[in-house]
């Protein structure tokens, strides 16, 4: 593992901590690393609408945003699911297809152990921002 995937691996978990997710009470941990190195950290954001909520992994690219990043290389997630990998769901998956399919995705077990996949890997035939190009 190199120290930069060590980082954003940590950097999710301790995310997840800060998870606000009274309904479910599935807390869900992102980080995202940007093309300039920089780490953005998200948790899941639940409300009583339970409809409102925001994953954690769009929180992450969120706040990336709000920061001035658009370019992306790497993002991790973990939950609190010990036995098994959990990749992120399809409308994250999606979220990130608009930066870009050149992910690495790091699934992230919540002692630390990570499954390395890509982007394009969960998100098969995307749609993506080039369908809007006019011809
Ligand atoms: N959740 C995420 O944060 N990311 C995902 O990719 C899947 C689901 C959150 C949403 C909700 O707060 C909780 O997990 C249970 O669905």
């Amino acid at each position: 593992m190199t120290d930069q995937v060590k980082e954003l691996v940590s950097k999710c978990l301790q995310a997840r901590d800060k998870a606000y997710c009274p309904y479910s009470r599935f807390p869900v941990g992102a980080a995202v690393l940007t093309a300039d190195g920089a780490i953005i950290t998200g948790c899941n954001v639940e409300n009583a609408s339970y409809g409102l909520t925001v994953c954690a992994e769009r929180t992450a690219v969120q706040r990336a945003v709000v920061e001035g990043h658009t370019q992306f290389s790497a993002i991790a997630v973990t939950c609190d699911i010990k036995d098994r990998f959990v990749g992120p769901c399809g409308a994250c998956r999606q979220v990130l297809m608009e930066f870009g399919s050149d992910w690495t995705v790091y699934l992230t077990k919540p002692d630390g152990s990570y499954k390395e996949t890509s982007l394009s890997e969960l998100l098969p035939l995307a749609f993506s921002p080039s369908h809007l190009a006019k011809n």
